[in-house]
C-alpha cells in the first residue's frame, strides 16, 4: 500500500524523499446515536480501514490536493492564505477547512503542502470518511509544521471546521473516535465534558459486521441539521421549568414527568430518543463490563428501534437491512449507525454464522431494494499514525 501511494505521489508531485505517509481511521458507533449534540454519551470505535495521506511541505503558499478516490478531479489547488469554501472544490473543502480552522485557532501555517489522499472507507457510507480526512489533515499539519496540538484538540479543530467551514452542525463523536482510537477498544465518551474511558471489546465468538446499504448520503443534504434544531427547540421548552443545559442531563423518569412542556408530538419523540439513548449507552457499557453480551445486544436493538420510530432517521434501505439481519440465526443485534438516512448498519454476529447471514441478507436486500448491499467484517484499530 505504502509503495503504491508513494509511486503515485512521485508521478504527480515528483518525490524528493522528504514526503511522509500518514493514516487516520474511519469509525463505527456501537451505541449512543444522535446523542453527541445533546450532551449525551457515545460509544464508538475506530476501524482499521481509513484514509492514507502522503504529504510534504512546499516552499510557497500553494496547497495542492489530490485524491486517488476522485482521480477525475485531478489536483485541486488553492493558497493557504485565502481558504474559502467552494462547492466546486468538492472533497478538498474538508482538508482546506481544517487548515483554515487551525489558522483561526492561532496556529501558524505559512507554507503550502502537496498532499495525496487515498481512502478505503466507502464514502457516503456513514463510516466517517470526511472526519477521517479532517483528522488526518490536522495530524499531518501537526507533524509538518511542528504544531503544539494534541489529538483531542485535533478532533475539536476538525469539528470546528466541519461546523464553520463546511456548514454541517455535527457533534464531536466522529472526530474524537478517529483521533483517539485504540485497538480492540471502544471509547465511552461523555460529550458534555469530553471525559472518556476505553472499554475493551472482548466479543469472543462474535464478529462486528457492518452492512452497507450503498445508499449514499451526505450530512449537508440530509435532515441532520433539522434533527439538531428539533432537539434544541425541545430543550428550550423543557428549560422553561427545568434547570438543565442539555437533554443528556435527564433521566427517563424526569423526561416522562416533564415532556408535556414540549407540547409538540414530533419534538417530544426526538427528545425522547436523545434522553433514552443516552441512558441506554450508559447501561450498555455497564453490561459489557459485566460481560453480559445479551443485554448489550438488546440495548443496541432498542437503540435501532428508537432511531427508526422516534428519531426517524432510517428509511427503507436501512430498515430492510436491519430487519433481514435480525431474522438470521446467530445475529444478536443490528441497527443503523452514524447519521442515518442511508449509509450503514452495524451488527454483532456469532462467528460461525457470519458467512450464511451475509449471504441471506444480501440476497433478500437485492430482491427488495434492487441493488446490492456490501458487508465488512471489521476490526477495531488505532488513531492516526505516521507509517
Ligand atoms: C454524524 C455526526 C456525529 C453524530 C452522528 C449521529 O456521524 O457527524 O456527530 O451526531 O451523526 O450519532
Amino acid at each position: 500500500m505504502k509503495e503504491k501511494l508513494l509511486e503515485k505521489f512521485d508521478e504527480l508531485f515528483k518525490s524528493d524523499g522528504t514526503e511522509k505517509v500518514y493514516f487516520a481511521p474511519g469509525r463505527v458507533n456501537l451505541i449512543g446515536e444522535h446523542t453527541d449534540y445533546n450532551g449525551g454519551h457515545v460509544f464508538p470505535c475506530a476501524l482499521t480501514i481509513g484514509t492514507y495521506g502522503v504529504a510534504r511541505r512546499r516552499n510557497d503558499n500553494k496547497l495542492m490536493l489530490y485524491s486517488m478516490n476522485f482521480d477525475g478531479l485531478g489536483v485541486i489547488q488553492c493558497s493557504v492564505e485565502s481558504l474559502k469554501y467552494k462547492k466546486e472544490d468538492d472533497w478538498t473543502n474538508y482538508p482546506k477547512g481544517v487548515i483554515w480552522a487551525l489558522k483561526e485557532k492561532g496556529y501558524t501555517i505559512d507554507n503550502g503542502m502537496d498532499i495525496l489522499f487515498y481512502g478505503n472507507i466507502p464514502n457516503g457510507s456513514g463510516l466517517s470518511s470526511s472526519a477521517s480526512i479532517e483528522v488526518l489533515t490536522g495530524f499531518i499539519c501537526k507533524d509538518l509544521y511542528g504544531l503544539d496540538i494534541d489529538n483531542i484538540n485535533i478532533a475539536l479543530t476538525s469539528q470546528y471546521s466541519e461546523n464553520n467551514f463546511n456548514g454541517v452542525n455535527c457533534g464531536i463523536m466522529d472526530q474524537f473516535a478517529i483521533a483517539m482510537g485504540k485497538e480492540n477498544r471502544a471509547i465511552f465518551l461523555d460529550t458534555a465534558t469530553l471525559e472518556y474511558t476505553y472499554a475493551p471489546i472482548n466479543l469472543a465468538g462474535y464478529k462486528i459486521v457492518i452492512l452497507n446499504t450503498n445508499k449514499k448520503r451526505g450530512l449537508g443534504d440530509s435532515k441532520y441539521n433539522e434533527r439538531r434544531s428539533e432537539c434544541e427547540e425541545a430543550l428550550r421548552r423543557l428549560k422553561t421549568k427545568l434547570p438543565i443545559n442539555s437533554l443528556g442531563e435527564l433521566t427517563e423518569e424526569e423526561f416522562e414527568k416533564n415532556r408535556y412542556l414540549i407540547g409538540d408530538e414530533v419534538m417530544e419523540k426526538r427528545a425522547k430518543h436523545a434522553v433514552y439513548e443516552n441512558r441506554r449507552t450508559i447501561m450498555a457499557v455497564e453490561a459489557l463490563k459485566n460481560n453480559d453480551i445479551e443485554t448489550f445486544a438488546n440495548l443496541i436493538n432498542q437503540s435501532g428501534d428508537s432511531l427508526r420510530e422516534d428519531y426517524e432517521v432510517t428509511g427503507v434501505e436501512l430498515d430492510t437491512l436491519v430487519e433481514e439481519a435480525r431474522k438470521q440465526q446467530g445475529v444478536i443485534c443490528a441497527r443503523m449507525t452514524g447519521a442515518g438516512f442511508g449509509g450503514c448498519a452495524v451488527s454483532i454476529i456469532k462467528t460461525e454464522a457470519v458467512e450464511s447471514a451475509i449471504e441471506n441478507v444480501g440476497k433478500a436486500y437485492k430482491e427488495k431494494i434492487g441493488y446490492n448491499a456490501d458487508f465488512y467484517v471489521v476490526d477495531i484499530g488505532n488513531g492516526p499514525a505516521i507509517l
